[in-house]
């Protein structure tokens, strides 16, 4: 035994040095539409951000301690990282060497890390995060009149913390924020502890489950705290602007019955903790964080206008947040599936035929458009409403032809499969088929990838036919092109 391990010990160290010189961990991690998104080389467990923020000057300080292992000798490795400025770098408690260029940050360690070993970055940084694009991919740490919002999805995160960004590489966080003593902060996972220091508070707040870094938020702000209780005794915390903590009480009311409908459709809430930030500003998206969905003022009116989108943030818990991507060219698991939960509500709440008279329409509207499908969306244009109502439609065809007990059977299995983990387009494809003994190949070919819309034929829908040209020489005089 003590043999065997010292020769592969010698033999580790004969290879070390020359393999170790030139093992640097990859710049990206090979996704599809964002190659330089997530580095290579190594696998985060866990992110400790120690951040303090100044208000006036919107200055923020922090302290990353980021625990990785190596998945592969590292002569240096990357973090993603946009331009504040790094005062410091530790690997192992060792002065490290940098270099930084656009947001790729390459850390060169003073001493090399061999494969299988757990090493420990420490960076301290300082700058006003922000100040590069306004995009709503890389938004990120966003300062608003009233507070602070963190929103980015994919490249949020690398505004305020060097972070390897890419759902592939999930971990769990500790996020301690110091802010001025009248502001309340948010984050992801369960409040651990307060400290007063006197014009400033500390809040540490925890996830022990493994967290994408655009799903990472913080929400600073003059809040009213709203809890409630889910299935199971599951905390449910809301943080409101206070003149609209009574309408958005009221707004977000029925999240314990949405999390008891989506929990008994696709299987048990994932996290420790469910609840909403909503921004005291007029943001006019939401985002599915992770256990703390963000909203902005325009979601909230009183009368649960906006119900679709609360359910669809919440079910991205399950799809987007437990089951994440593993390349973004597949935003529509997320997106399509979330927007089709959300229509599940609406069934749950009225009846399966208001459902199917409601997505007819929209049905009617997909087939006179000229939108792409939504499997592998334009690169520059990842949101566009296909991915989220033709991918919806999707499952609703798929729904249509394997009958509701075999298509509930099947979101079950790729579900409970995938949870906390990333899942591919093929791996659902390859549940429903394995759930339903059907070849659906083609189906979803169809679906995700192929013009013109399919039709739906357990349901009567297909697309119109192309209106007959009208003819050349009597035109009716006041004939409308359609009804409306
Ligand atoms: N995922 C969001 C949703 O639920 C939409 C979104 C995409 C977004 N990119 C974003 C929100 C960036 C905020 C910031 O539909
Ligand atoms: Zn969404």
């Amino acid at each position: 035994m003590r043999r065997t391990l010292l020769i592969a010990l010698a033999a580790l160290l004969l290879a070390a040095g020359p393999t170790l010189a030139q093992s640097p961990g990859g710049a990206g991690l090979g996704d599809s539409y964002y190659p330089t998104l997530g580095n290579g080389g190594y696998d985060v467990q866990h992110y400790d951000l120690n951040v303090l923020y100044d208000f006036d000057v919107r200055l923020l300080m922090g302290t990353a301690t980021i625990e990785a292992v190596a998945t592969q000798d590292l002569s240096a490795f990357n973090l993603d990282f946009r331009r504040l400025t790094i005062n410091q770098i530790r690997v192992n408690g060792a002065i490290a060497a940098y270099e930084h260029r656009g947001t790729e940050l390459t850390v060169i360690p003073a001493q090399p890390i061999p494969a299988g070993a757990t090493f420990t970055t420490v960076v301290l940084y300082e700058g006003i995060p922000g100040m590069g694009s306004t995009q709503m991919t890389e938004l990120g740490w966003t300062h608003h009149e009233n507070g602070v919002f963190v929103a980015g999805e994919p490249a949020g995160a690398s505004s305020w913390y060097p972070v390897n960004e890419h759902p592939l590489d999930k971990a769990t966080y500790t996020i301690r924020v110091t802010a001025p003593a009248q502001y309340v902060v948010a984050a992801n996972g369960l409040l651990k502890e307060t400290i007063d220091r006197g014009a400033m508070r500390t809040f540490v707040w925890e996830t022990d489950y493994p967290t994408a870094s655009y799903l990472v938020t913080v929400g600073i702000g003059d809040f009213v705290i709203e809890e409630q209780e889910g299935p199971n005794g599951l905390p449910i915390r809301n943080y409101f602007p206070p003149d609209l903590a009574e309408a958005a009480a009221y707004d977000f009311g029925r999240t314990p019955q949405m999390i008891a409908l989506f929990s008994s459709l696709f299987g048990p809430y994932p996290f420790e903790a469910y609840g909403v930030v909503v921004a005291d500003a007029p943001i006019p998206f939401a985002l599915e964080t992770q256990t703390l969905s963000l909203f902005g003022r325009r979601h909230v009116d009183g009368e649960r206008g906006e119900e679709i989108t609360v359910a669809h943030e919440l079910a991205h818990q399950w799809f987007g947040d437990s089951v994440s991507l593993a390349d973004w060219s597949d935003i529509w698991l997320n997106e399509g599936f979330a927007e089709y939960a959300s229509y599940l509500w609406y069934e749950y709440l009225e009846s399966r035929e208001a459902l199917d008279e409601v997505l007819h329409h929209f049905y009617n509207r997909l087939a006179e458009s000229i939108l792409p499908p939504p499997g592998s969306p334009p690169p520059d244009d990842l949101f566009n409403i296909s991915v989220y109502v033709r991918g919806a439609m999707t499952l609703h065809a798929l729904r249509a032809r394997l009958g509701d007990e075999v298509f509930f059977r099947v979101l079950q299995t790729y579900y409970d499969r995938f949870k906390y983990s990333n899942a591919t387009t093929g791996d659902f494809i390859a549940v429903a088929e394995e759930i339903s003994g059907q070849q659906l190949d083609a189906f979803f070919d169809a679906w995700l990838y192929r013009l013109p819309l399919p039709p739906i034929p357990e349901l009567g829908w297909e697309p119109l036919p192309p209106p007959t040209p009208a003819p050349t020489r009597t035109p009716p005089p006041t004939a409308a092109p359609s009804g409306g």
